[in-house]
């Protein structure tokens, strides 16, 4: 995104990391550094940091760090020109006007408009005569005028085009309606149609109230082949990793957790009964991203997944992804009924109030799940009940946590407690060894624990690559050194990504502009969390010798990676050699 240099720069002067973060985050100040508990990750001792001179943060726990743009972006889910836009404004800068962003923005803001129309449109017609049999279904399905008008559920008519007459009459473009995944082209003559007909429509709203996307209903079975539910595409203004179904309605939820569940209509029943605080993940397993956008609303999430194995399974893999986000977890099992749609039917709101209320802890869920793995009046089937259970009770952080569920495994299989924690300490122990191997391991293997985490920024030379790293490390801090520096050239960097920012930094010493990896611009998230780990790791005093040794190892690799043949290898090899002052 093409704002002026100059612009950022001054935009990052006064948006101070520390004040910025410091909105946020409660800082502590230890030595030239800045500390406190991560944002992005749920931890108790500080592992966040903020290096005010360099205009970074970098969290040592989630390896998340950037500049100040980076951590508005992160923090509050913005795009970068929005992060851009939010830090202009707490100053009272003026955003200059840029064309792409503009029309980029311009393009989203239709698309929006567009799906508000079409939400509209659809919602008419669940009321209108084609609608009739719809109305019917949704209302024989429990849902009262009220529901249907709180989630604007409609009606896509069972015609070719309707939508896109409709839409066309607003003035809304073809390029514009092909833009918004809600019509499909015709391979043959390129003609427009609705993409959704004959379904019951469930607008899908993002937590600032825009509709972005529809996921759509089937009500009979005419077509066997059909899916049941058909959702948008992606888009411009539609991730369905991105965005949860309810959450513009949960988040002003006074019930102070979150409920999370697998169907559009479970959520809008547990809203109808009173549990206005579901949500749905749409179509889709739920990500990082997903478990993100909840951790901004609450800390306490209950899962809800179907009693089916298959939902039994996606449980156990949501439970992981959310205690990473940072948010404590319980699990609600089905009982009775194949989903909370079906149970609230049958049961109400109070039947179903009790089950939330004994809903267990993930430890307790976990350990019925490895209970109904194995029929304990079996004696070898009891032992590896009982190896198992005490596999996770080890992994357990409390004392107290690991002592109540070994008593409750202990009865439950009814052997002593002591017998119990004997296999639990066993196991603990059997973890332990398992840790150290893995640290040594790490240990022995320094530079594969240098390794960046992303694949894309992957060293090829480590040795090269450390050295610069020391490079980038040495002129942040003291961009005197440039002149230095200044006949290494980017392509003599064994990394592509380091080599493209030292020649960027080098370009802005020239220009007379400030040397720091935070202004820069064209870097990923991923690229920014990695510079950032470099430069809090190689925090040591400025080197002249160092940042020479350093340029003579990467021009060394780079002579070595690219020679022709073996005898000009064997050739460059001696010549090293004897500059070391070895025999040859
Ligand atoms: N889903 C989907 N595509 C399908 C089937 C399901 O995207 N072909 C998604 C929908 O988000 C749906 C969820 O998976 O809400 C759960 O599917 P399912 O349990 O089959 O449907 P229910 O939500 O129970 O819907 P209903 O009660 O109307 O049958
Ligand atoms: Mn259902």
């Amino acid at each position: 995104m093409a704002f002026p240099a100059a612009f950022i720069d001054e935009l990052i002067a006064r948006n101070p990391i520390e004040d910025v973060v410091g909105q946020y985050v409660n800082l502590r100040r230890a030595g030239s550094n800045m500390f406190g508990l991560c944002p992005f990750h749920g931890e108790k001792t500080a592992s966040f940091s903020v290096a005010p001179d360099k205009g970074m943060y970098y969290c040592f726990g989630c390896h998340k760090g950037g500049g100040v743009i980076n951590f508005q972006m992160e923090i509050e889910g913005l795009s970068y020109p929005d992060a851009v836009r939010a830090l202009a404004k707490r100053v009272g800068m003026e955003v200059p006007e840029d064309e792409q962003y503009q029309s980029r923005y311009k393009a989203q803001e239709r698309l929006w408009a567009l799906h508000k129309e079409a939400a509209r449109f659809y919602h008419s017609k669940l009321y209108a005569p084609e609608g009739q049999e719809a109305l019917k279904y949704a209302t024989g399905r429990g849902m009262p005028k009220s529901t249907l008008t709180t989630f604007g559920i409609g009606y896509a008519p069972d015609t070719w085009s309707s939508l896109v007459d409709a839409m066309r009459k607003k003035g809304y473009t073809d390029d514009e309606l092909k833009d918004s995944g809600l019509v499909t082209v015709s391979k043959k003559n390129g003609a427009l149609f609705d993409r959704f007909r004959d379904r019951l429509m469930f607008p899908i709203i993002d937590v600032r109230g825009n509709v972005i996307g529809f996921g759509g209903r089937i009500m009979n079975n005419k077509d066997p082949n059909a899916a049941k539910y058909l959702n948008s595409p992606e888009t411009l203004i539609f991730n369905k990793r991105k965005n949860l179904f309810a959450l513009n309605l949960a988040k002003k939820s006074k019930l102070g957790y979150l409920i999370l569940v697998e169907g559009y209509m479970d959520a809008i029943a547990l809203h109808q009964y009173g549990f206005d605080c579901a949500v749905a993940s749409l179509g889709t397993a739920l990500t990082e991203d997903g478990a993100a956008l909840l951790s901004k609303y609450t800390d306490q999430v209950v899962l809800i997944y179907d009693g089916d194995n298959a939902g039994q399974k996606a449980a156990q893999r949501a439970i992981p992804i959310l205690e990473k986000a940072g948010l404590q977890v319980k699990v609600l099992q089905m009982r009775d009924a194949k989903d909370p749609d079906e149970y609230l039917k049958k049961f109400g709101a109070d039947k179903f109030k009790l089950l939330l209320e004994e809903s267990s802890n993930r430890v307790e869920y976990q350990l019925n799940a490895i209970r109904r793995k194995y029929d304990i009046r079996e004696d070898e089937q009891k032992v590896k009940y009982i190896l198992e259970a005490a596999e996770l009770i080890c992994s357990l952080g409390s004392a107290v946590q690991r002592e109540i569920y070994g008593h409750r495994v202990a009865e439950s299989a009814k052997i002593s407690y002591e017998a119990m924690k004997l296999e639990i300490d066993k196991a603990f122990k059997r973890r332990i060894s398992r840790e150290k191997k893995k640290q040594e391991q790490i240990n022995l293997a320094p530079a594969k624990n240098l390794q960046p985490k992303a694949r894309s920024i992957r060293y090829d030379n480590m040795k090269s690559a450390m050295a610069e790293e020391t490079v980038l490390a040495l002129i942040v801090k003291e961009p005197a050194l440039l002149d230095q520096a200044k006949e290494l050239n980017e392509k003599e960097f064994s990394s592509p990504l380091l080599g493209k920012v030292f020649a960027q930094l080098a370009e802005r010493y020239c220009q007379g502009l400030e040397v720091s990896v935070g202004v820069l611009t064209d870097l990923t998230s991923e690229e920014m969390s990695h510079l950032a780990g470099i430069l809090q790791r190689q925090d040591g005093p400025v080197n002249e010798t160092a940042l020479c040794d350093c340029i003579r190892t990467i021009r060394a690799e780079h002579q070595v990676s690219h020679v022709s043949s073996d005898d000009d290898l064997l050739a460059l090899r001696n010549k090293l050699k004897e500059r070391k002052g070895l025999k040859v």
